[in-house]
């Protein structure tokens, strides 16, 4: 990796913070940074071989400071694959948390729904997701690391703590399966209803390969889902990104409600 360039420009902002939690936020998600203290901001442009989003709703910077004493690094903006059809376009960010410290990692995004019980404005734990595209960000690896297993890519025990924590603060939480659609454009009805056969609970356009990358690299995932909208023709409201960036920065509510009170956990831990 060309980390040795982006590590030095990291460090000579920052050089005492050594993160061990890293945070994707997703599509209209990114007000979770207010809750962050001693920010020290990085737009992507500034750190080589980061990656430019052009989605608006995901300001691109990279942030290293704490929440609750914990050092924490947020991916502010992610690049999705249908911005220029580059799977791995999260691999250098990825690869730059782990080096900074990092051992987990906290993914977050805004999907459509494909339970009727869960709605919008709520938040899902993900369990486990289907690859429906069939690519990924491994093509170009070599060696047999590359054989990736995918059995509790989504780790058990921090499913665990998030369950317990949403139980004891009275928050409600669904669980259910992400099904990866590459976008830009929203499914047809069709393909929703033949979603559901498969097995997805949840519909959206980004997560999969950085899962897939992050457990590559040895990162343990977690990941939560906010409901921006339910999934196509299930009901009569049309979908439109301006939407779902509306409807995540509702449930943001319970998302930061939860992320914040993990973090007190891992301060006491
Ligand atoms: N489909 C795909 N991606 C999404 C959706 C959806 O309905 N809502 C938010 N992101």
């Amino acid at each position: 990796m060309n980390d040795r360039n982006v590590l030095e420009v990291i460090k000579s902002k920052a050089n005492n913070l050594s993160p061990r939690l890293g945070i994707i936020l997703g599509s209209g998600l990114g007000s979770f940074i207010e809750e962050i203290d001693d920010k020290v901001v990085y737009p992507f442009a500034e750190l080589p071989g980061f990656p430019i989003t052009s989605v608006e709703g995901h300001t691109s910077n990279l942030i290293l400071g704490q929440i609750n004493g914990v050092e924490i690094a947020v991916l502010q903006g992610r690049v999705h694959y249908y911005e220029d059809a580059n799977i791995d376009a999260m691999k250098i960010p990825l690869e730059t948390l782990k080096s900074l410290g990092c051992s987990t990692i906290i993914l977050t995004n805004s999907a459509g729904s494909l339970k009727s019980n869960a709605k919008p404005g709520e938040v899902v734990l993900l369990t486990d997701h289907i690859n429906y595209m069939g690519i990924s960000p491994l093509f170009k690896e070599t060696g047999n690391d590359r054989f990736v297993n995918m059995v509790d890519a989504y780790d058990p025990s921090l499913r665990d703590a998030f369950s317990k924590l949403a139980k004891k603060k009275n928050i409600l939480l669904h669980e259910g399966v992400y099904f990866w659609f590459c976008g830009p454009n929203f499914e047809t009805p069709a393909e929703i209803r033949g979603a559901k056969i498969l097995g997805g609970d949840v519909v959206g356009m980004s997560t999969v390969p950085e899962v897939i990358l992050a457990r590559y690299l040895g990162l343990k995932v977690v990941a939560l889902s906010v409901i921006t909208n339910m999934a196509s023709g299930m009901d009569n409201q049309p979908l439109s990104h301006e939407r779902t960036i509306e409807n995540a920065k509702k449930g943001m509510l319970d998302l930061k409600k939860l992320l914040v009170n993990f973090l007190e956990l891992l301060s006491t831990n």
